[in-house]
């Protein structure tokens, strides 16, 4: 995610949540360097998604995660944690985490084909509606099992040819129907666009 994707997704994040971060954490964050990686799914040059992960030693964090509106249902969110995932491996996480809303069965579906599990609830974690938060894990993220569900996920988004290829896994084809339904064919490919050393948020 660069400085340039952010008004794009600050418009799906004020529509995806109650209480929608500002410019200023996105901004924030993104400047952390490999402590954040935040990838956007983007279709041509629009922006449809997002996905963020926080590092912390041998654990990472899915910190935020949401989907265009006109784009949902389609595999996107999916494709980002994919992407998280396979940044993860790369950087030697053992274990993911998050939290999310305990009324939010559609976000706790998606987790649970990743292999998260509910392991415990954070009492009133989102204050502003009297909500809590369940915690969920992904432990030993590389284990065949885990790495197994990945495959099978992969494989589904390949089928429905929103991957074209598992070594090129970056990559939409570019003309993706089924992803653009009823919009003319763009070039379509997912940026795992993460480096944010020194600040370099800028372009
Ligand atoms: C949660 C969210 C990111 C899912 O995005 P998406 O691109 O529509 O999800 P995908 O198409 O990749 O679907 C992945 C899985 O999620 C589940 N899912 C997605 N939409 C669903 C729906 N409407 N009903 C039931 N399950 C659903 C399914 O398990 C699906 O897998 P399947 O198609 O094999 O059954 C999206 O709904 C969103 O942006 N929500 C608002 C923000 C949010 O709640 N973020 C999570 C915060 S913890």
């Amino acid at each position: 995610m660069r400085r340039r994707h952010l008004p794009a997704v600050l418009r799906i994040e004020n529509r995806s949540y109650p209480r929608p971060w500002s410019l200023g954490i996105f901004l924030s964050e993104i400047s952390l360097g490999e402590a954040r990686q935040y990838f956007v799914a983007t279709l041509g040059s629009k922006v449809i998604g997002y996905c963020g992960m926080m590092v912390i030693l041998d654990e990472g964090h899915i910190t935020n995660i949401a989907v265009d509106g006109s784009y949902l249902t389609k595999g996107v969110a999916k494709r980002l944690l994919l992407n998280a995932f396979d940044v993860a491996v790369g950087l030697s996480i053992k274990d993911m985490t998050l939290e999310v809303r305990a009324s939010n069965q559609i976000a706790q579906r998606l987790y649970f084909k990743f292999g998260f599990e509910p392991v415990g609830i954070r009492k009133n974690y989102y204050a502003e509606s009297n909500e809590d938060a369940l915690i969920m894990w992904c432990y030993d993220i590389s284990s065949s099992e885990n790495c197994q569900r990945r495959q099978k996920i992969r494989g589904e988004l390949e089928e429905a040819g929103l991957i074209t290829s598992v070594q090129d896994s970056a990559e939409l084809p570019s003309e993706s129907e089924s992803l653009l339904g009823e919009e003319p064919p763009l070039q379509g490919s997912f940026e795992d666009v993460v480096q944010t050393q020194g600040g370099d948020v800028d372009e």
